[in-house]
């Protein structure tokens, strides 16, 4: 039900509001806890790394004593700087009480903090944490100003703020052309259908993260750190990852059947790769 009004808005051509945004991510997440992790760790840059590695290797760098990551869904993040710094703090918070679970479930018996909360008002003091993390989240925040202020207020100074966003590519992929056959399938059925991005499209373009970060308070220059995720795949699994994406996830069962055939024809083209373009932002307080 709390998908519904977030999606009704969409296929609607309405922009949803914020509390929108917020209960349909819950409710997504309800649905499929772990959902992002079962898609991610099966996808590798070129050096055989997942995007996990990728964020863990950053922040591993600089050995912090502690560190917290924001929408850290089932703990996967965590996990990976944990066999990286195995002396450092770690601390989680995200939104959806079903991936605090199983990642309260992967820690058993080891300490860490997890809490039920919003990257916008962080239950921790000034300079609490010597780096911030973040896996595929910051483009989902509304407010994503408020946020980066929150990140900027609980690092300490020095510390290392390193997050990972979804980039668009270049050129057009067997994934962004198979992703455009499903929207138009789906302004078959939804001619106002108009997938607006849930969180700040400024942090889609390097120009956009760096004036972002700025007036969050950051005054270095962030780095960026681009690069893809790649896999071979059939058509269940790809199923699964595309299925696991917000929106494509949450039609109707009619629709869902048609996309699910597009998908299926896509995975069995031989040329078909699953391919991720990705952008690890990392910037010193
Ligand atoms: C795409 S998933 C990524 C999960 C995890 N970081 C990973 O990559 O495996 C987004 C996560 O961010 C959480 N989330 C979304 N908006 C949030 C917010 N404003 N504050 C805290 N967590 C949020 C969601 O509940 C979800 O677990």
């Amino acid at each position: 039900m709390r998908e519904k009004s977030f999606m009704d808005a969409i296929l609607h051509g309405v922009a949803p509001t914020n509390e929108q945004i917020a209960a349909y991510l819950n409710a997504f997440h309800h649905r499929k806890p772990g959902v992002t992790s079962a898609i991610m760790l099966g996808l590798r840059t070129t050096d055989g790394r997942t995007s996990y590695d990728v964020v863990a290797d950053r922040i591993a760098v600089a050995q912090p004593d502690s560190v917290l990551d924001i929408g850290c869904g089932d703990g996967e993040l965590l996990a990976s700087i944990r066999t990286r710094t195995s002396r450092t703090a770690l601390a989680g918070v995200d939104l959806s009480v079903e991936e605090l679970a199983l990642a309260a479930e992967r820690f058993t018996g080891s300490a860490i903090d997890l809490r039920l909360a919003s990257a916008g008002t962080l239950p921790f003091p000034d300079g609490a944490f010597a780096a911030v993390a973040a896996h595929l989240v910051f483009m989902l925040i509304p407010q994503v100003d408020t946020a980066l202020r929150e990140v900027h207020r609980v690092l300490a100074p020095g510390g290392t703020f390193a997050f990972l966003l979804p980039r668009r590519p270049k050129q057009a992929t067997g994934l962004t052309e198979l992703l455009t056959a499903l929207s138009q399938k789906i302004v078959l059925r939804y001619p106002d259908f108009a997938p607006f991005a849930i969180g700040d499209r400024a942090l889609f373009e390097r120009f956009g993260i760096a004036d972002l970060l700025g007036r969050a308070g950051f005054t270095a220059l962030p780095t960026f750190d681009e690069f893809e995720v790649r896999a071979a795949v059939d058509g269940e699994w790809l199923w699964k990852a595309i299925s696991g994406r917000y929106i494509l996830g949450s039609l109707d069962d009619e629709l869902t059947a048609e996309l699910r055939a597009l998908v299926v024809a896509a995975a069995a083209n031989e040329n078909f790769e699953y391919r991720e373009s990705l952008r690890l932002v990392s910037v010193p307080r």
